[in-house]
């Protein structure tokens, strides 16, 4: 038997209610972690936490960016790790492009990673880290067709 890797530590999952978050979530469980979920369906949410046994959850949408400055102020100090999971991207030839929804394509995989990481700022102990989960999005593009 090893020893768990991460006792004593904290680690926040953003978007750890569902898939590659929660899975995350349980294996820092599994290594001795104390864990915090956020996700937006509260119901889903509080299964998840209660399933891993996180420390505590708060269910808002992470790309409210008041809300999140909020959650991050509610946060015990130090944390250790921070993943930041969330919804996949959105996919539509360059001549369909639905502008109300690049924009929140913008706010979900841009501005909350960039806000994530101004306020974990001075939040997280030497040695830790933030983890902004990519997509098949940032591949290469493809060709409008048109
Ligand atoms: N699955 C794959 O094979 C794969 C491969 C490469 C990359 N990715 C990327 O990895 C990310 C996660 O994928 P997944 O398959 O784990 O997705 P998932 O199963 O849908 O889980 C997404 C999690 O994020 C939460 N979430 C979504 N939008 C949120 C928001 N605005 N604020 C707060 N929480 C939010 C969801 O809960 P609520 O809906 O309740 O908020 C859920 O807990 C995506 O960005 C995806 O593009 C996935």
């Amino acid at each position: 038997m090893s020893e768990p890797q991460l006792a004593g530590q904290t680690v926040v999952v953003i978007g750890g209610s569902a898939g590659i978050g929660l899975e995350t979530a349980r294996r820092a469980r599994a290594e001795g972690a104390e864990v915090i979920l956020t996700g937006r369906d509260p119901d889903r949410l509080e299964r998840s936490a209660r399933e891993v046994g996180a420390v505590s959850s708060a269910a808002f949408d992470a790309t409210d960016l008041d809300r999140l400055e909020r959650f991050f102020d509610d946060l015990p100090q130090p944390l250790d790790h921070l993943m930041v999971s969330g919804s996949g991207p959105y996919y539509a030839p360059l001549l369909e492009m639905d502008f109300a929804e690049v924009r929140a394509d913008v706010d979900r995989h841009l501005l909350l990673q960039l806000r994530v990481g101004q306020l974990a700022a001075g939040r997280v102990r030497p040695g830790g880290s933030l983890l902004f989960i990519g997509g098949t999005g940032g591949r290469r593009a493809a060709s409008a067709s048109r």
